[in-house]
């Protein structure tokens, strides 16, 4: 997969309307999304559930863009198989979910996907310095995990420079968490190169409109 020039926006479908899926996909697909983010979370790791690997199989049927798959959940490594086989592109664990995380990397690359790394806000950036050679992607989280529509923690912002500092030109480093025409510039002038939103991107009246601004 070719990366895509300037920042890469993925829109979350959390923010969508389930009953409708299909069309508030072809909604971002044909306002300018590069990827399609994808909330999993499995009522453990993070305190909410959403979808899991057959809903993701169903997407993959009506869409057209990578499938950025972020999951929340305990225990990864047992659901790679599933996401690879319903078609994800990108799957991206969380640091605090796992004990061995090259192994996980490993796994994720073995099937063919693109492996990414997330951190919670509390978890330092430091922490994952030493698995950024191995990553396609690093996603610093800027709210807790669990929901859509939370405010965008500053603090966390810091983390993107420093993870910018210690990686190669490759790795791509994706926020999520409260991004919207204000902070998306905060997240790009200190190294971002992907953006997820959801609340924005989906709440907004011109969605187009909505995806321009965050490029
Ligand atoms: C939160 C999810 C996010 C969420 C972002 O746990 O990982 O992807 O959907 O939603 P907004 O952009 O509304 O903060
Ligand atoms: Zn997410």
């Amino acid at each position: 997969m070719e990366k895509t020039m300037g920042t890469i926006i993925s829109p979350s479908i959390l923010s969508a309307d389930f009953a409708n899926l299909e069309r508030d996909i072809k909604r971002v697909e044909e306002s300018g999304a590069d990827w399609l983010h994808i909330d999993v979370m499995d009522g453990h790791f993070v305190p909410n559930i959403t979808i899991g690997a057959p809903v993701v199989k169903s997407i993959k049927r009506v869409s057209s863009v990578p499938l950025d798959v972020h999951l929340m959940i305990e225990n990864p490594e047992k659901y790679l198989q599933a996401f690879k086989d319903a078609g994800a592109d990108i799957i991206t664990f969380h640091y605090e979910a796992v004990s061995d995380v090259p192994l996980v990397i490993n796994l994720i690359k073995a099937f063919g996907m693109m492996a990414g790394l997330s951190i919670k806000p509390k978890t330092p950036a430091k922490e994952i310095f030493k698995f950024l050679p191995l990553l396609d992607l690093v996603l610093i989280m800027t709210v807790e995990p669990g929901f859509g529509g939370q405010e965008f923690m500053h603090e966390c912002a810091l983390k993107i420079s420093e993870i910018k500092q210690n990686a190669t030109e490759n790795l791509i480093i994706q926020v999520d968490g409260g991004i919207n025409n204000i902070t998306s510039k905060i997240c790009v002038s200190l190294g971002a190169n992907s953006l997820v939103a959801g609340n924005y991107i989906y709440g907004h009246s011109d969605i187009a409109q909505a995806i321009r601004s965050l490029k």
